[in-house]
């Protein structure tokens, strides 16, 4: 099996799919329909990176969003057949690497307290808690602020 990992233009054709994948990733309160996606897909600024297996089907991705030399995560998932063999690290590291020579200086995200597989990762790879959100999720959860640091 071989993944591979890529950025892909951002394009709001791409949203029934990763709403698809999205259902797959995240339990129901957390999950984005094709309409979400469409529109920040047509937004400003969006960067979409992909992960394929067998350079087909799409198994992981990131969506985030490039604002000057300021970067921040906005989803980010495996799907779950395909956890824990180093794909989420691959779109993180190829996600940064990018940024970095692009002079993104600073990245953010935020991330439900009570997961711990993401943070885990998160921390992997250089993010640091920098705040915490009460409520922040639509079934009461609360968000922790991350933030990594690029330059240097
Ligand atoms: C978080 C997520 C993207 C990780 O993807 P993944 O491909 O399984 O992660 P990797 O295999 O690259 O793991 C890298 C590191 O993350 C951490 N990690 C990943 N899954 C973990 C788990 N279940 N438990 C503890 N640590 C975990 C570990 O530090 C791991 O390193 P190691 O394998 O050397 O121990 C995946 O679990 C996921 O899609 N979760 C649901 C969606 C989600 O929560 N997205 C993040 C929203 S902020």
């Amino acid at each position: 099996m071989s993944i591979s990992v890529r950025q892909v233009p951002s394009d709001p054709v791409a949203a029934p799919l990763l709403a698809f994948l999205h259902a797959d990733m995240f339990p129901i309160p957390e999950q984005w329909d094709a309409e979400s996606f469409a529109s920040l897909l047509s937004g400003h600024g969006i960067r979409l990176w992909v992960a394929e297996r067998s350079g087909e089907d799409v198994v992981g991705f990131l969506l985030a969003r490039e604002v000057v030399d300021e970067a921040e995560i906005l989803t980010f998932g495996v799907i779950p057949d395909m956890r824990r063999h180093g794909v989420g690290r691959m779109l993180l590291d190829a996600f940064v690497r990018d940024l970095r020579q692009q002079g993104v200086t600073q990245l953010f995200l935020e991330v439900a307290v009570t997961n711990g597989p993401a943070c885990g990762l998160y921390e992997q790879v250089g993010f640091s808690r920098a705040g915490y959100r009460k409520n922040y999720y639509p079934d009461g959860g609360d968000a922790l602020v991350m933030t990594a640091s690029l330059s240097g």
